[in-house]
Parts: structure tokens; C-alpha cells; sequence
């Protein structure tokens, strides 16, 4: 049921405190040691792990997107992200050595359950990050790593994407501790500041509990423009697939340095942008985010700025400012997302439309 909700996309957007709470539960052992004891591929194949392949489609590819920073940073093994249909086809370099990480919601996807017989069939591992227990892919995969998001029923993917990037943290801080990169302090500090996410997602969703503020003339807007860097990439990207879903919007995401490679050509006067601004205490990614908020302010754009607290110095470029709290760089996806999961929401039912059931979508993709 919708639990008092108009829709079951809001009723999952509220839902997230508790969706990576579960998620990230239980994980720890007394020492301060992460335990994923689900996970059937023993430590010393982790071990020998050289590179690890994420395969995805749609919001959970984009969860990919952001697991990739935090694994290899962590890691330090080379991590690329492909959407599951492509990776097939361009006859990807796998071994016994290649870590195959499958990430969906449905664990039905077939995209994405043929990715994975095609890397099982070149002798890689396949770990499975998925949200329904005994689906295809659980049953495929050498490994799960469940996400306890509970049953995801609106189309429009809100808080498995919050969940599957949770679930992947746990991933790669484990990879971390098995393969000595990390020691058991250093995972617990990294595990301490993922499990205040859950609290900061409650406060973000308090904050914007009822309409958030657009600040912008919703009749007139034809396209959503959302920009970001580093992680914030990846969360734009969601934003505007978020928006085209459910509000039938024409959205981008770009990596906000491309901007100036190209999408700054659309800017015109009225454009609504949305950026995400990193935090100031990464200085060398946040003065470039603020520096391309004013660069499109200057075109003209109608500038909706997602920044933490204490920022202030995107207020003098922004029409609208969406605060977060202060919260690490690899960490900010989970709550830099919600305002964009809202502004969809809000888009799609000022415009009427049905944001439970979109038109031409199917909740899980069971044919290629
Ligand atoms: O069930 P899955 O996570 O494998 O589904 C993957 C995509 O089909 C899914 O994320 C889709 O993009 C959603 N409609 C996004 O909101």
C-alpha cells in the first residue's frame, strides 16, 4: 500500500533513511571488521582480484557510475562501469581475475543477466548487488550482496539507487580490507561516517517535505539541464533520467567541465539548469562547480544550485539553493540525489501525470 501516500514514488523517497540503514546493518563485526558473510567467493579471490567491471542499466548503472570513485580510490584496482547491453557486445578483456560486478534493482533485468552469463562463460566472478532475493541474477551470480530496500513498486528507481550505492561502499570497503588496503580503523571511521548517511537523508527529506521551492515558471520549462563533477556526475545524470521518466522532459546530464566542450551552446535566457555544487572543502572541485554556475547565470540560466550548509558562496549565482549537510565527498550522492528525486516528483504531478506507471516504461526490463 501507499501508506498515506499519494504515490508509491514518494512513499520510496521517504523511504530511503530506512532503505540504506537496512542496508548497511549488521555489517560490522565486534573488532570493527566489515563481514559480508553472504558473500560465497572466498577473501583470497578478492585477493587476486586485477580489475573489477560494473554491469547496469539505467538508475543502477548510474550507481555504478559512483561506486567506481570510491572503489578505485579505496582499492586502488582499475574500475570501469559499463551499461550491461553495450558490454557485451564489444568483446570486453575478462579473466578469472576480473571481478564482474552486477548491480539491479529487479535482479530481472536481461540486459543485465546476459552481461553476466557472458562474463561467467570467459571464467570471470560474478558479485551480484541486487534488491530481490532468489531473482535471476541472485541465482546466477557466484556472490550476493543484497540490498534490503524493501520492494520497490513505482517505475521511477528512488531508493534502490541509494541502497545499491550503499551496498557498493560496503563492497569496496571490503575489497579494501581483504586486500590490506585499508586497515580495520580506517574501514570503521569510513563505515561510522556511511551510517550517519541515513540521518542526514531523514533531514534532507524533512527540510523538502512539502514542495520543494522551484523558483522557476514550471509552464514554460521545455528541458532540464543538471551538471556535476566527480560524483556529482553520475547524480546528475539520475536527476534528468528521473525527469524524462515521469515528467516526460527532455533532461541532460552533463559533466559540468564539458560545458564548456559544447552544452554551453544551449544556454539561453529562461534555461533552467540544476548543479550540484561539491563540497568547499574539496576547494579544487568546488571553485569550478561555482565558477560554471555563474558562467551559465551569465547566459542567462535559471540556476537551481544543490550545496551544503555554510556554502555561501553560491548564493549570488542561484535562483533557488537546495541544502544538504555537510557531509563527505564520496558520500554526497546519497543526499545530493533527493532534491532531484523531488523536483521530478513535483514536475510530473504539477503536469498531471500518472509518475507511478510513466507511459511507454515497464518496472523491470525482462527482454533485451
Ligand atoms: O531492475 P534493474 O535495477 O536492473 O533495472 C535497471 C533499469 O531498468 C532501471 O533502473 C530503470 O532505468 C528505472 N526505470 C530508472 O528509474
Amino acid at each position: 500500500t501507499k501508506e498515506g501516500f499519494d504515490t508509491f514514488m514518494e512513499k520510496e523517497i521517504r523511504e530511503q533513511p530506512r532503505a540504506v540503514a537496512e542496508t548497511l546493518k549488521e555489517r560490522l563485526d565486534a573488532k570493527g571488521a566489515l563481514t559480508l558473510d553472504e558473500l560465497r567467493i572466498g577473501a583470497e579471490t578478492f585477493r587476486g582480484i586485477e580489475s573489477v567491471i560494473i554491469v547496469a542499466c539505467g538508475t543502477a548503472a548510474y550507481a555504478g557510475q559512483v561506486a567506481r570513485y570510491a572503489i578505485e580510490h579505496w582499492c586502488r584496482i582499475p574500475c570501469e562501469v559499463e551499461l550491461a547491453h553495450e558490454f557485451r557486445y564489444r568483446d570486453p578483456v575478462v579473466s578469472v581475475r576480473t571481478l564482474v560486478v552486477a548491480i539491479s534493482q529487479s535482479g530481472e533485468t536481461m540486459d543485465t543477466i546476459m552481461a553476466i552469463r557472458h562474463a561467467r562463460e570467459q571464467g570471470a566472478r560474478v558479485l551480484a548487488i541486487v534488491n530481490t532475493p532468489g531473482s535471476t541474477i541472485s541465482r546466477e551470480a557466484d556472490a550476493v550482496l543484497l540490498t534490503h530496500a524493501g520492494p520497490e513498486i513505482a517505475v521511477a528507481s528512488t531508493k534502490a539507487f541509494t541502497a545499491q550505492i550503499a551496498a557498493c561502499y560496503l563492497l569496496g570497503l571490503y575489497l579494501a580490507q581483504v586486500r590490506g588496503n585499508k586497515y580495520a580503523d580506517e574501514i570503521a571511521d569510513y563505515l561510522d561516517r556511511l551510517s550517519e548517511m541515513p540521518a542526514k537523508i531523514q533531514t534532507v527529506l524533512d527540510r523538502y517535505a512539502g514542495s520543494p521551492d522551484l523558483g522557476v515558471d514550471l509552464e514554460r520549462i521545455k528541458s532540464v539541464i543538471f551538471l556535476g563533477r566527480h560524483v556529482g556526475y553520475p547524480v546528475a545524470m539520475e536527476g534528468a533520467l528521473k525527469l524524462k521518466e515521469i515528467a516526460y522532459l527532455h533532461a541532460e546530464g552533463f559533466a559540468a567541465g564539458e560545458l564548456k566542450h559544447g552544452p554551453i551552446a544551449l544556454i539561453e535566457e529562461g534555461q533552467p539548469v540544476v548543479i550540484i555544487v561539491p563540497t568547499p572543502r574539496r576547494p579544487e572541485l568546488h571553485r569550478k562547480v561555482v565558477s560554471n554556475i555563474a558562467e551559465v547565470r551569465a547566459r542567462g540560466a535559471v540556476t537551481l544550485v544543490v550545496a551544503e550548509d555554510g556554502d555561501e558562496s553560491v548564493n549570488e549565482f542561484a535562483e533557488v539553493v537546495w541544502r544538504v549537510p555537510k557531509t563527505p565527498t564520496l558520500m554526497r550522492p546519497l543526499v545530493d540525489v533527493l532534491p532531484l528525486q523531488l523536483f521530478a516528483l513535483r514536475m510530473a504531478g504539477h503536469l498531471g501525470f500518472d509518475v507511478d506507471q510513466p507511459r511507454n516504461l515497464a518496472k523491470s526490463v525482462t527482454v533485451e
